[in-house]
């Protein structure tokens, strides 16, 4: 008997994942030789699985900005912020994540997902309602089992189910937080922020966003979902992370709310860890100079999701809700997803293989993402060789 046999269920179906010719969880890039191109092994493939929206990884100035506070400020901080982690690079984040998106404070944390850990089990405590949309990521759910409010679940993007759920909570003390994201991560669908904001303004909940995959993507300024909605004003908190459109690690929380620094001292998830070493901390500053400064990769990126969205369309997947830079192939059964993601990875092609229960419905997906770096020829190899896969494997 051993103390992991408690998983041999999962065991035997990993298994038989690695027997159908498909280890997504093995592949280890040997190279990355641009933000849409590496080597895994001896093969060279095109990119397109990846959060690297805005293909910034590789710029020039970012890098040059990372190298230069490495060597001023070294490796790490050995430290969290309320100890001896504290950096006047943080900070400087901090007040220029604030300006970006037009709040009075923000938070930075180590990771994206320590950001809605502090905010799902801090904001709101054990007389508080949490309103969480049905599809939130993994971050928020575990938030939720961190904290000690009580959690409901609203059907996805549906705000007629919130608007219920809220109005069989009338009358019982505390807050509400309602919870949504942007765009949602498994089929790049947007959240319905604009009508969500609504039932927030009728029923003076809070609202929190999280633009993990809208940040830099949507809206004019690439503030994200609740910019383009129009309904910036409604969000109380947004939260994102600086590892997708910004090409690094790490997360943040924004917001008007007085007080907001008192979650510094109260959040779990920011007091006991390590503070984001210093390098990281000067490349996401420089990526978001590049996205204030350069609207046109914003434009490159959406035309580019649209090309792969149509294309894949086109012929005859059945896809995501809505054009974003995140494309689902939804596709029947395990071993048929298995084996189109190992067959596109020997025609050089790297996309995502999404299982259930990780995907919103039973349903296995291929996910794959463009990045505003692609260019149209690169798209249309993408689109080739996975509609002669899915052509083979009878998916189409
Ligand atoms: C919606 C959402 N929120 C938070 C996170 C966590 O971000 P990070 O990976 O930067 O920790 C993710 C990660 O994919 C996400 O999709």
């Amino acid at each position: 008997m051993s103390i992991l046999d408690k998983f041999g269920g999962l065991k035997q179906s990993y298994g038989t994942l690695q027997a159908l010719g498909a280890d997504p969880f093995a592949v280890s890039f040997d190279s990355v030789l641009s933000p849409v191109e590496a080597t895994i092994g001896q093969r060279r493939v095109l990119v397109f699985g990846s959060n690297n929206y805005l293909g910034l990884t590789f710029n020039p100035q970012i890098v040059e900005d990372g190298v230069t506070a490495l060597r001023a400020f070294g490796s790490g901080t050995t430290g969290s912020r309320i100890a001896n982690g504290t950096y006047q690079g943080h900070a400087a984040l901090e007040r220029r994540l604030a300006k970006f998106l037009g709040r009075r404070h923000a938070m930075i944390f180590t990771t994206g997902y320590q950001a809605n850990l502090a905010m799902m089990s801090t904001l709101v405590g054990k007389d508080d309602h949490l309103l969480i949309d049905a599809d939130s990521h993994a971050s928020i759910y575990d938030g939720c089992r961190l904290g000690a409010s009580q959690v409901i679940r609203f059907r996805h993007n549906d705000a007629d189910d919130l608007a219920r759920r809220l109005r069989r909570l009338e009358g019982s003390p505390g807050h509400r937080l309602i919870v949504v994201e942007g765009i949602y991560s498994m089929l790049g669908d947007r959240g319905a922020i604009a009508e969500i904001a609504a039932v927030k303004r009728e029923t003076g909940a809070y609202l929190l966003v999280d633009e993990a995959h809208s940040l830099g993507v949507l809206g004019r300024h690439g503030r994200g979902a609740a910019e383009e909605a129009g309904v910036e004003g409604d969000v109380d908190f947004v939260v994102g992370t600086f590892s997708k459109s910004l090409g690094a690690i790490g997360g943040f929380c924004v917001s008007d709310i007085d007080d907001f620094d008192i979650l510094r001292v109260t959040s779990r998830p920011y007091m006991f860890t390590a503070s984001l070493p210093p390098a990281v901390v000067a490349t996401t500053l420089s990526a978001l100079s590049v996205i204030e400064a350069q609207p046109a990769l914003r434009e490159r990126l959406l035309a580019n999701a649209s090309q792969l969205y149509h294309g894949l369309a086109k012929a005859g997947f059945q896809l995501g809700p809505q054009v974003s830079p995140i494309v689902s192939v939804k596709l029947p059964d395990i071993p048929a997803a298995a084996a189109f993601w190992g067959a596109l990875l020997e025609a050089g092609i790297y996309v995502n293989l999404a299982l259930p229960p990780a995907t919103p419905t039973a349903e296995p997906l291929l996910r794959t993402s463009v990045t505003a770096a692609h260019t149209e020829a690169q798209i249309d190899q993408a689109v080739t060789a996975i509609t002669a896969v899915g052509a083979k494997l009878g998916v189409i």
